[in-house]
């Protein structure tokens, strides 16, 4: 997830614009800032990059994921269906609106399994939120359908897919609200900063007062604003703006490098036949950001981590099963509620009862699979070297297992 790797000569000049007038602030001081507004012309340009009627910037992808929420009206009490294996924000943000996180199973998509959604829902879900991770798609037809049929919003969380595609239209432009993240390991990146991505005007202008201290920004000034309803803020500064419409004008380079050197790593695992790849919804939406493959078991994936590290070459693949970020084994914090303030007991119970949930369906996708990232430095040549090596080890557990088995 690799904009920062082509910071340049764009991103100094947008930057340079703002530090010439001062007002690093989005809000406000409008003579001084002389016509500078990086943010508004980032929202702008969102707008048209990605094909969405509305856009919200805000501080972070988390923020943005908050003030969604609150926008589609998701509170206390509420049900969000979620998968099993995202970053925490995802939770972190349902949580903090007083809502529950309903976490459920993945499939090969690594993202929501539609029929474990179905079963998830109750008299409480609101919400389906499923989380593009690693630069794919969950199913969204299937999602959609359920959403439609049981009159639930579809939020998604497409913090890790700028620049993914499904059935020709934007991720995170689909539902009824999406977000992305521009933390600094996104495809492009504000530093930090995230929006929300609607096409539902009353939505958007909930966003607009929520993520600024409910300001309706009808006033002739900040003091003569009105607040139709509390907010916070969560606003992005005219810095992290600069950066982030800098790096928008590099998003088709680094999609097309990200797919040129994902096709060449793909090219020396497909030769392995026990190598088989995520399932991809719509294949020409991959943004390409990873290389997500699968082994036949857990041991055997084990096994490659330990000789990938074993070897100096296991930086840049991610086993997510022993990560603590990004999947549900390892979130004990959740499990056991470890809050630095007083949760209502609804969300208390239901996060108690993650410890004993039965995610052996979710366990035994993520046990047996590595997110390979993709950068945007390598040579072709450093590309195929990768590839070679990478090959070679799998081939070496595999091989070492086969003796084994025999
Ligand atoms: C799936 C997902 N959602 C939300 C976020 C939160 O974004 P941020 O780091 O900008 O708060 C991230 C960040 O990694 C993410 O991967």
């Amino acid at each position: 997830m690799p904009g920062f790797e082509l910071f340049g000569e764009e991103e100094r000049k947008h930057i340079n614009d703002v530090m010439e007038t001062g007002i690093i602030m989005r809000y406000g001081f409008d003579g001084p800032r002389k016509g500078i507004y990086k943010s508004v012309e980032l929202e702008k340009k969102i707008t048209e990059v990605f094909g969405c009627k509305y856009a919200q910037l805000t501080s972070s992808g988390t923020s943005a994921l908050t003030t969604a929420l609150s926008a589609l009206n998701i509170g206390f009490g509420d049900e969000v269906i979620m998968p099993s294996f995202t970053f925490v924000a995802s939770f972190e943000a349902v949580l903090s609106v007083g809502a529950i996180p309903g976490l459920v199973d993945i499939d090969e998509t690594l993202t929501l399994n539609p029929e474990a959604v179905r079963a998830a829902i109750t008299p409480k879900t609101r919400c389906v939120m499923p989380v593009h991770m690693c630069g794919s798609m969950a199913d969204l037809d299937a999602l959609q359908a359920i959403c439609k049929e049981h009159n639930l919003i579809l939020l998604e969380d497409a913090c890790q897919a700028i620049g993914g595609t499904y059935k020709g239209k934007s991720l995170g432009t689909i539902g009824n609200a999406g977000t992305f993240s521009f933390d600094f390991v996104k495809t492009i990146t504000c530093g930090e900063g995230g929006v929300v991505m609607t096409n539902n005007h009353d939505i958007y202008v909930k966003c607009d007062g929520y993520t600024d201290h409910g300001h309706d920004h009808n006033g002739v000034d900040r003091g003569a604003d009105l607040h139709p309803f509390i907010g916070y803020n969560y606003r992005i500064s005219e810095l992290h703006a600069a950066l982030g419409l800098a790096q928008i004008g590099k998003l088709q380079t680094i999609l097309s490098i990200q797919k040129k050197n994902n096709h060449i790593l793909k090219s020396y695992l497909e030769q392995i036949p026990e190598v088989t790849f995520r399932t991809i919804p719509d294949v020409d939406g991959d943004s390409y950001t990873f290389l997500s493959w699968f082994l036949p078991t857990e041991s055997l994936m084990r096994a490659t981590v330990a000789e990938l590290k074993e070897q100096g070459i296991y930086g840049g693949n991610f086993y997510w099963f022993s990560n603590n970020w990004h999947y549900v084994r390892k979130w004990q914090h959740l499990k056991y509620a470890h809050t630095l303030n007083n949760i209502s007991e609804q969300q208390k119970t239901a996060l108690y009862k993650l410890q004993t949930q039965d995610f052996s369906a979710s366990d035994a996708i993520i046990g047996r699979c590595i997110s390979t990232s993709i950068a945007l430095s390598w040579t072709e040549e450093q590309v195929h070297d990768k590839g070679a090596k990478l090959a070679a080890a799998i081939k070496k557990v595999l091989n070492k297992e086969k003796v084994i088995v025999c």
